[in-house]
This record gives C-alpha cells, structure tokens and sequence, in this order.
C-alpha cells in the first residue's frame, strides 16, 4: 500500500529523519491556521497518491498565511492524473541550496535491497536514470548487515556526506521498522538548517499488514476502487490511461497491456486504464471455431471479434480516440 506523503512525513519524524514542520488541511481555512502558526513563507501540497504533483500545480510555495490560505483553496478539488486532491499538506518552506535524492526500495531481480542516491534530486528521477545513469549511486543492502550510509553519502558533496549518511541510516531504520518495499525521498534538501526530507513517498509491504498496528489511510479514489474489487474476489490496479482492460489470468492481463500501450503509443492514444484478471474470454487453442461462431451469433454490440491479440490492442486504442 502507498501511503500518503503526510504519512510518509510522520513515520521519517518518528524515527528521526528530520523534517520540516507540516500539518494536514482539509479546508483553506485548516491552511491559513497552519500558516499563521508558525509565521513566515510555507508550501501547500496536495496529498494525492501519484506522482508530479508539482508539474500538475499541486505544490505551491507562497510567503503569507493570506496567500496559504488561496493555494490550498486552488488545490482542493483539483485534478491530479485522476486523482481528486481532498488534503493539503501545509509545510514550512525551506532555504533550498542543493536537492538530492534517496531511495530504498526491494529488487527483486536482484534479490535483495538496493540504495539509491543522486545529487540530482527534485527532479523525474526516472529520467536521471536513463539519461545519465552515472548520476545514480546503487548500493545493494543485505538486509542483515544492514545498509553502507558512507557508501550511499558518497553521491553527495563531501561537505553533506556525514550528515547525509546519518539521515540515510535512518531511512533504512524506517525501511525495516516500517516493513516497507519503497522508501524515498526526492528531494533530500540541503538547507542553511541542515539536510531535510521534503518530499517523502514510502510504499508498505502488504504481507507484513498483520502486524501493523497503525492504521494508515486508504480512502484515495483508485484505492476505493481496488479495495471494492478486492471484496469481489478481483485483481484489479487503476492505471492512468483511457483504455478499460479485462483478462483472465495474471500474465494474459500483462501481456495485454503491452500490447495495448504499445498501440496507444502508436495512435496516440493514452495506455491502459487498468489491470483487471477476471474469468473473460481469449479465444484461442481447441475449439476456437466454435467459440468465435457463438460470439459473433451473439452478436453483442459491445464486443468486437477481430482475429489476433494485436488487432484487439489497435481498435481499442482507436476505439479510445473516438470516444475522446
Ligand atoms: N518545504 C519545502 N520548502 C521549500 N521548497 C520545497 C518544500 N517542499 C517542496 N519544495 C520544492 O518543491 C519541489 C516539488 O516538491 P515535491 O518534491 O514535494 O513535489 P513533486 O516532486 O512535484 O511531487 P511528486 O513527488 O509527487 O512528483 C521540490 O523539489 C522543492 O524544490
Ligand atoms: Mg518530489
């Protein structure tokens, strides 16, 4: 489970990582209050379980309790990649010098723990990854010894590093207190009052669930959704695309939306809307003749029969068009 990064914000607090002050809004009004607390230039953030928040205008730096009190009212209600943003999380605004990244996360090719760490922080840091992979630091974790902070630090300037590595060991302490499969902080601030985390994102293993005692916060909307398919005996993830997917069985469903991404790339059409697994039907192997004869006998004006697997993906991306 993903947890909000107000939640995210008190768990690194909990164990130590230093954070800025910050309270959680419903309303302008929650915002101007926080704002007015502490006095001095604050950041409003929408509190939604996706990514790119700041590109969608979901986090505002602004100097007055008044102006607070305007971004959380812009924010509330908004939009972000289907999301609808019901909390603003209100921050104190940092001195930013320099923003880095970190991360913990599971491997599973690998089959361990890895680090991550860039001086390239604040920004997509999928793109780092991609266009300068020498800007990424790896560092694998046995999860016995524990995790090597200096090794980590080491992506930071040398003036940071110590401090840095403290903060490091102290995520890796919320990686395991916390029974986490993603801990990451991007950016990793450096500040004239020492190295903060201003942007948290920590993602729970759900097998250690039963021994959980806090409770955390399900209710953001494709959560609602996968908890209500879960009840129903359904695997089903929302994704961010317009083109609905149903499958039978794990790898049909994933095969699947390769293929449909694939021709909505090509179309220019967005990718799939979801993972479903359910018990529909791929018409292949014995007996297709006869299966498809039946469909078409039906003759049901939602399904269209076409005759390979990429066929489908390509008139549902453009299927996905049409209807806008
Ligand atoms: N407390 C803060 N003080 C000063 N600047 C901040 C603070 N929090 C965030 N910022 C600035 O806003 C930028 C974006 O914030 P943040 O990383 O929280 O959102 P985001 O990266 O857009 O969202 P997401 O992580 O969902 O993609 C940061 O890189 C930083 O420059
Ligand atoms: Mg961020």
């Amino acid at each position: 489970m993903d947890l909000f990064e107000h939640e995210a914000r008190d768990l690194f607090e909990k164990h130590g990582v230093p954070v800025p002050r910050g309270r959680v809004a419903a309303d302008p009004g929650g915002a101007r209050a926080a704002a007015a607390a502490w006095g001095g230039p604050v950041v409003v953030k929408a509190q939604v379980k996706t990514g790119g928040r700041g590109k969608a205008g979901g986090v505002r730096v602004v100097p007055t309790a008044d102006d607070a009190e305007q971004a959380a009212d812009d924010i509330l209600g908004m939009d972000i990649k289907g999301h609808t943003v019901h909390r603003v999380l209100v921050t104190e605004a940092g001195e930013i010098a320099e923003e880095y990244y970190v991360s913990f996360l599971l491997d599973r090719a690998a089959r361990t723990f890895l680090a991550m760490a860039s001086v390239e922080g604040g920004t997509d840091i999928e793109e780092v990854a991609a266009s300068r992979p020498d800007a990424l630091v790896r560092v694998p974790v046995n999860p016995l010894d524990g995790v090597d902070a200096a090794s980590v630090a080491a992506a930071f300037p040398a003036g940071v590093r110590a401090e840095a590595a403290e903060v490091v060991e102290k995520l890796w302490a919320v990686f395991v207190a916390e029974d986490c499969t993603l801990v990451e902080v991007n950016p990793l601030a450096s500040t004239p009052a020492g190295i903060v985390a201003l942007d948290g994102k920590i993602t729970l293993d759900d097998n250690a669930a039963f021994r959980r005692s806090a409770s955390f916060d399900e209710a953001s909307g494709s959560e609602a959704l996968e908890r209500e398919a879960r009840a129903k005996g359904l695997n089903y993830v929302k994704l961010d695309g317009d083109i609905g997917v149903i499958g039978n069985g794990a790898g049909l469903v994933m095969s699947t939306l390769d293929v449909v991404a694939a021709a909505a790339a090509e179309a220019g059409a967005r990718g799939p809307a979801n993972f479903l697994d359910i018990g529909v039907v791929r018409l292949d192997g014995n007996n297709v003749t006869e299966g498809r004869r039946i469909l078409a006998e039906a003759a049901h004006p939602l399904v269209t029969v076409v005759a390979t697997m990429d066929d489908a993906a390509r008139e549902a991306a453009k299927l996905a068009i049409a209807e806008g």
